[in-house]
């Protein structure tokens, strides 16, 4: 049999990854998620995975969650507008918008899915859209979806107020979106979410903030990076907080104004065309923010460890990114030293992943230290001395 064109591109374009060193493969892990993750029968200190504050593996999630299957079923059976929106979807809905402090909230499989909804529902023809420059690949895509239905699209140099001022300021569009990942993340660092917001202000238009990162590590018991910086749950804000990596469950909220959260209920084709989540997942939620909400003493365990990896981090010749947040960047520059020195930290027992382009910009590939709540001071003490060793 012949090899189509399709066929032979794939191929093509597969061994070109291949030769250009950037084939990512899976680890299998034999273990929970956690502080410790067993791949092969071998043990690693896993700062691999967003679990933040470790509950990943938390049992009263893990039983909420398996008393919620046994109680709701296994699955919603269909779309929340058609059959699928079950009590705990509600109550959790209903949970998140008290948390938050806005009016209504609404609850997606993903955030990948909600941000898909966000964007292109709320910005059409005659919209602009303005969104930091190292926003979250799927923000991104929303972007471009935005951009198919007729909205104008523009991206800011990362963080730079005055070219984002600019750019609204020459704008003559009739409603406007600035989108920002409250915590960018590759780089850990925080957006002027205060300054946005007052631009935002200035100029009429609505602020999307992406607080994947932040929700239940950042801000008074966990509330995320809006409460970090006191802003008000304003009617032009819309929030979206990730369920997967602090909350250690899975799935996304968008909380904002009743207006809002109406419209992306009615219009969002990512929230209407897809099933509903599990129940059994918005019972593990419902446990999970409670703890997030009591949960003082996790975050300060991550803050100390935090504090103690970047002081442990000084004099390496590598560059460690100015972030106060669980996401520690290590930038190495090229891709196959990157590789190189997650693969010996790999061989020590340490898995901390290499992140190469595209992911992040050419020449910037790094270590992406994921420090957790679970980290033990010896656990980050052992990264500490293994990277001088390695250096
Ligand atoms: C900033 C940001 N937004 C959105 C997402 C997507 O969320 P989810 O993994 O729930 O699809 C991620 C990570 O996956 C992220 O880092």
């Amino acid at each position: 049999m012949t090899t189509s064109p399709l066929e032979h591109r794939l191929q093509a374009e597969l061994a070109d990854l291949e030769a250009n060193g950037l084939t990512r493969r899976r680890r299998i892990l034999e273990s929970p998620c956690g502080r410790i993750a067993t791949v092969d029968g071998k043990n690693v200190v896993n700062f691999a995975s967003n679990d933040y504050l470790g509950l990943a593996a938390n049992t009263e999630i893990a039983r909420a969650m398996a008393d919620g299957a046994v109680q709701w079923g296994a699955g919603s059976g269909a779309s929340p507008l058609v059959s699928g929106h079950l009590a705990p979807h509600e109550v959790l809905e209903n949970e998140i918008a008290a948390f938050t402090g806005f009016p209504r909230a609404l609850t997606f499989s993903t955030g990948y899915l909600a941000n898909l909804a966000i964007i292109p529902t709320l910005a059409g023809r005659g919209a602009a859209v303005f969104a930091d420059k190292l926003n979250h690949a799927s923000l991104i895509d929303a972007m471009q979806l935005a951009k198919a239905q007729g909205a104008e699209t523009q991206r800011y140099p990362h963080c730079d107020m005055a070219a984002l001022e600019k750019l609204l300021a020459a704008s003559t569009a009739g409603s406007k979106l600035i989108v920002s990942d409250a915590v960018f993340s590759m780089d850990g660092d925080l957006a002027p979410l205060a300054l946005l917001f007052a631009l935002a202000e200035r100029y009429d238009a609505w602020l999307v903030i992406d607080d994947a990162h932040g929700f239940g590590v950042l801000g008074a018991q966990g509330k995320g990076s809006l409460a970090h910086f006191n802003l008000p749950a304003s009617p032009r804000i819309l929030l979206m907080g990730t369920l997967g990596k602090a909350a250690g469950v899975a799935g996304a909220f968008v909380a904002g104004s009743t207006t809002a959260i109406e419209f992306l209920l009615q219009k969002g084709r990512s929230y209407i065309f897809t099933t509903a989540a599990p129940p059994a997942v918005a019972c593990a939620l419902s446990k999970s923010l409670q703890l997030i909400e009591h949960g003082d003493a996790l975050r300060a365990n991550l803050q100390a460890r935090i504090g103690q990896l970047r002081d442990g981090l000084y004099n390496l010749p590598w560059k460690l990114l100015p972030s106060a947040t669980a996401i520690q960047p290590l930038i190495i520059g090229q891709n196959d030293p990157a590789v190189a020195l997650a693969k010996a930290l790999w061989q020590r027992g340490l898995w901390v992943p290499a992140i190469r382009p595209p992911t992040v910009p050419q020449g910037t590939a790094r270590l992406r230290i994921s420090v957790s709540a679970a980290h033990t001071a010896a656990d980050i003490e052992q990264l500490i001395d293994t990277l001088k060793e390695l250096a």
